[in-house]
């Protein structure tokens, strides 16, 4: 089946649960679906990026109720002092942010779920099983394992450790058992569709043992949308939510949006979701006729000490507990380096000093601060023009093309460590030709003029490619670097660089004004 072209880059997080404030956990989902937008963004791309929060059924409602307050007030609460302002903490460039209890939503999941029952597709039946209602979602007897500690004995769900319901109700179904081979054959087409290589072979071996019809509506509450043909029932929580994706899009109401949206180019997603979105989700596009996403793409757990950091396990750690320390721009950093995409990596406060101190501190902020501090000091803050060049400054050159050709190829393979890893090829490569040259031991010789006007040319100039590839991580050091190399005057703005263009030699123009800002990242208190 050919694949629609839509025109823009449409990249998705998850939506989530606002049961309980965001946790370091749904930030670095929110980051690196943020620096990929970004990234594309600077390649000049027509980009959409979208988040948001799903409130619908029994986890946001039993929380609600623990607290003391009806659902829509608690999730009004939540959305606007814990999940909108997050966004703002972590420097998130959202194009929009849909909240599954909006009209636009509402009414968009009913045509759906009409249009579905319509065609046949969907059939009344009743369904009795486990349902773990942390996860919102029936269980296989293969999904859980022996409770410990407090819940010795039973039989608990293995991604949440807690005992799971046993639920008999009359329901509406999907006839999703007979997606079972049309979703083989899609994956067997597009196997670059689930990423990582361990997450699609995990769905391709789950799908390969047939599929069950899925039960799309619940009767024993009402807090979630209606099901069209039967107010006794709301939909499925899921079904509600993995529609967000192409409801915030223009389904069904604006045909020109939705064309140039949808289909989403990337959904990133933690591996606990990842079946929801590789195998019900397609399942769904395919009854309906809609064109299927690109690419599902799984990441693994972020762990505090070893454990995978939950709320409910009371290890959660709130974005702006680390972002107050060490500011946004390094938390972006290190989550994007330090973790290889697609794994579980550990947190930890030694390791995040370390980071900050080694890479960022010493490496790039000391460097943003020493060319700066010598153009002012050897050349009145006047960008000097360069002589010829060297071999130092031609391997120089060299490897700010690599480095940007590297870092855009890394993008390709949605591998953002791989890309900062090699934008850092370039800042150290620029550390160390600083060290070699000695620009103030040739600041002494007056006949040397033109040789220091080269290095600290060149220096500038390679600032000025690291300001454009680290725009998606750090988009406010990148802006300061910009803004101290003067770079605006005869560049444009930071975010009209094609990153095409960034590995492109001397691009910066002699006499620009070079000023010293504060320091990009401050010495951290004890
Ligand atoms: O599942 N490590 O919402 P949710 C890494 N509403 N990522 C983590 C994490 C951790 N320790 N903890 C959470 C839902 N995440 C549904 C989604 S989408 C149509 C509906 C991230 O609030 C990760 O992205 O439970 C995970 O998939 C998501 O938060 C779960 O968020
Ligand atoms: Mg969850």
């Amino acid at each position: 089946m050919p694949q629609a072209q839509s025109t823009a880059f449409y990249v998705t997080t998850p939506i989530y649960y606002v049961n309980d404030a965001p946790h370091i956990g749904h930030a670095y989902t929110t980051v690196v679906t943020d620096f990929i937008a970004r990234w594309h963004r600077q390649r000049q791309e027509d980009v959409w990026f979208l988040t948001g929060t799903d409130e619908h059924g029994e986890k946001v409602l039993r929380s609600a109720e623990a607290n003391g307050v009806d659902a829509r007030t608690w999730a009004d609460r939540l959305v606007e002092t814990a999940w909108k302002p997050v966004l703002e903490t972590i420097d998130a460039s959202n194009d929009d942010f849909i909240r599954t209890t909006e009209q636009r939503h509402v009414e968009r999941v009913k045509d759906f779920i009409q249009g579905l029952h319509d065609n046949g597709e969907i059939f009344e039946g009743t369904y009795e099983g486990a349902y773990c209602v942390a996860c919102e979602e029936y269980k296989q007897p293969g999904d859980l394992i022996d409770g410990t500690g407090e819940y010795e004995g039973q039989q608990v769900c293995s991604i949440h450790g807690r005992p799971v319901e046993m639920l008999a109700e009359k329901n509406y179904f999907f006839r999703m058992s007979a997606y079972t081979d049309r979703l083989l054959a899609f994956y067997e087409e597009n196997p670059d569709f689930i990423q990582p290589e361990s997450a699609r072979n995990e769905v391709v071996s789950f799908v390969k043992q047939g599929l069950q019809d899925l039960s799309i509506s619940r009767s024993t509450f009402d807090w979630g949308v209606e099901v069209p043909w039967d107010s006794s029932h709301v939909i499925y929580v899921w079904i509600d939510a993995l529609l967000n994706y192409v409801t915030a899009v223009g389904y069904g109401v604006d045909d020109d949006m939705f064309e140039r949206i949808w289909p989403a180019d990337i959904h990133f997603v933690g591996k606990d979701i990842l079946r929801f979105h590789a195998v019900i989700w397609p399942a769904m596009l395919m009854a309906a006729g809609l064109p299927l996403p690109k690419k599902v793409f799984a990441h693994g757990w972020l762990l505090v000490g070893g454990e995978k950091m939950s709320k409910s396990k009371l290890t959660g750690i709130a974005p702006s507990d680390i972002i107050d320390t060490f500011g946004s721009d390094a938390f972006r950093y290190y989550f994007l380096r330090a973790i290889a995409f697609g794994h579980d990596g550990s947190f930890s406060w030694e390791d995040i000093a370390a980071r900050y101190q080694a890479e960022l501190a010493n490496g790039l902020g000391n460097l943003a601060s020493r060319v700066a501090a010598m153009v002012g000091k050897y050349f009145d803050g006047t960008l000097p023009a360069p002589g010829s060049p060297t071999d130092a400054e031609n391997a120089l050159a060299a490897t700010a093309a690599k480095a940007a050709a590297d870092a855009d190829a890394a993008i390709d393979r949605v591998a953002p460590h791989e890309a900062l890893a090699a934008v850092w090829t370039l800042v150290d490569a620029v550390n160390g030709y600083i060290t070699e040259q000695q620009p103030w031991a040739v600041a002494k010789d007056e006949s040397q003029r033109e040789r220091l006007g080269t290095i600290l040319y060149s220096s500038a100039e390679a600032l000025r490619v690291l300001a454009v590839l680290l725009n998606a991580a750090m988009p406010k050091a990148s802006a300061r670097i910009w803004e101290s190399l003067g770079a605006q005057e005869h560049l444009g703005p930071l975010a009209a660089q094609p990153v095409a263009d960034a590995g492109i030699w001397g691009r910066l123009a002699p006499g620009a004004r070079v000023t010293k800002g504060e320091s990009l990242f401050p010495r951290l208190a004890e």
